[in-house]
């Protein structure tokens, strides 16, 4: 008899903070609560999530990027099913998977360049295969990446993280890495002179602010890298599969990097999954003898689930043309929020492509709100977007982030297959926050002080 999990979720949803604070992070559980996030997700469809008293939630979060299809999408569902009904081999190990065969090809289509695929668990894994890949082919040992730019938390992709706050306290970090600002191709060419850089680690948009690149800057640094003999490295795993109304974010503006990292979206938010997508002569350097066969590699990498979900997901992209559909939809949200910019002087920018978006937020010139501003900032950095993500989620119900630490960008990242109705409701959500935020003294500006307040206490604590 099958444990009856459904009735076992049901049973104990309810202690889910109290068991996490006891058994796993405490911290996250402090955060929800102060925020008041704590309202206790009990299922998800699409692009919606549902809380224990049936309220209906728009998730422009997408679990972090991974719900690209939407949660629970019935064919990835269904294909994950007869996976498990088929008895299939799974994991043999002294044999090679069929399904990683297929979807390598497949994806390999879409990315014409590159004639291998590396299949990792995680995006973390996508970046840490990389710098194999680039040290074997290149013999060279350094690493060169952009501030603010975010490539995972184990060692080797941490050691690329142009953010402090990822490493304080966790050093020493991997040696021959180093930062330039992004977008600053004068920097770039003088860190890859030194002829000893294997790598330039770089995500075409930045997930961290949602920054874009200017129009020549990944073009010119193919070609710098090029130059002096460093591979580059698209870090797609944010931006990829479609994110950006592009398959791949490079294409844009029509770079074709060296290894292309993806993962994600590719697990049609079921089963973890990550790939290097390289061209020949690079993987060849690394698996380069019979004997290094299994050199780099990973237990549960290419296992069936996790590839039947990566085929299943680009079936559903292809059939919704969900490509086509997060141009679209970005293009209206986009164009949406440039015309709130102008109406709002606390709106400075909004930035992004296709369904990256992120709203950029800044000092208002009057002198009432300029005062609440610098009053806040003062109190605790890069506080105010919380201002904006609160109520749009308690009053509004909506989820999104901000867009990093101490951010003044919030960030949207909703599922690809959002409708002109979820857009209708975006547009009038923001619209109603950013306008309550217009006035001082208003409520929220009441919660910019309690949550400052909240967060020097814990400080302090
Ligand atoms: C651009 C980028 N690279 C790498 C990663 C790490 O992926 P994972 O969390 O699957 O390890 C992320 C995750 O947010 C990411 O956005």
């Amino acid at each position: 008899m099958a444990l009856d999990i459904v009735s076992l979720f049901a049973e104990r949803e309810s202690e889910r903070y109290g068991l996490h604070a006891r058994h796993l992070n405490e911290q996250m559980v402090r955060v929800l609560k102060a925020i008041g996030y704590d309202v206790g997700f009990r299922s998800g469809r699409g692009q919606y999530l549902y809380d224990r008293d049936g309220v209906k939630y728009l998730d422009l979060l997408s679990g972090w990027g991974v719900f690209a299809i939407g949660r629970n999408h019935p064919a990835v569902r269904e294909v994950l099913k007869r996976v498990l009904d088929a008895d299939l081999p799974n994991l043999v190990q002294m044999d090679v998977s069929a399904l990683a065969g297929v979807l390598a090809e497949r994806l390999l289509k879409r990315v014409p360049y590159c004639e291998k695929v590396f299949f990792a668990n995680s995006g973390t894994e996508a970046v840490e295969a990389a710098i194999k890949f680039a040290r074997a082919a290149t013999g060279r040992p350094g690493l060169v990446y952009c501030g603010h730019g975010f490539h995972g938390l184990s060692y080797g992709s941490v050691s690329l993280v142009g953010d402090d706050i990822f490493r304080q306290g966790l050093g020493p970090f991997l040696p021959d890495c180093s930062e330039v600002p992004f977008n600053d191709l004068a920097a770039l060419e003088r860190a890859l002179a030194s002829k000893k850089i294997a790598a330039f680690m770089v995500e075409p948009i930045q997930g961290k602010g949602v920054n874009l690149p200017a129009d020549d800057y990944l073009k010119e640094a193919l070609a710098l890298c090029r130059k002096h003999g460093t591979l580059m490295v698209a870090d797609e795993i944010q931006t990829g599969m479609g994110r950006t109304g592009r398959f791949l974010a490079v294409e844009h503006w029509g770079v074709e990097p060296d290894l292309v990292l993806i993962a994600k979206s590719l697990s049609g938010g079921h089963v973890p999954v990550g790939a290097v997508l390289a061209r020949k002569w690079i993987f060849d350097k690394l698996f380069n003898r019979m004997d290094r066969a299994v050199v780099h590699g990973s237990t549960f990498s290419k296992n069936d689930l996790a590839m039947a979900a990566g085929l299943a997901t680009l079936d559903v992209m292809e059939s919704e043309r969900l490509i086509e559909n997060a141009a679209a939809k970005g293009a209206r949200l986009t164009a949406a929020f440039a015309d709130m910019a102008r109406r709002y002087e606390l709106v400075k920018d909004v930035h992004g492509k296709g369904l990256m978006i992120g709203l950029e937020f800044g000092v208002p010139r009057s002198l009432a709100l300029k005062a609440s501003w610098s009053l806040l900032e003062s109190m605790n950095k890069g506080l105010f977007c919380q201002l904006i993500t609160i109520p749009l989620f308690k009053e509004h119900k909506i989820l999104c982030q901000v867009a990093g630490h101490a951010s003044l960008t919030v960030k949207l990242l909703p599922p690809l297959i959002i409708t002109d109705d979820d857009c209708d409701w975006i547009e009038r959500a923001f619209d109603a926050v950013i306008a309550d935020a217009h006035k001082v003294p208003g409520a929220v500006w009441s919660l910019g002080k309690t949550l400052a307040e909240h967060a020097m206490k814990a400080r302090a604590s």
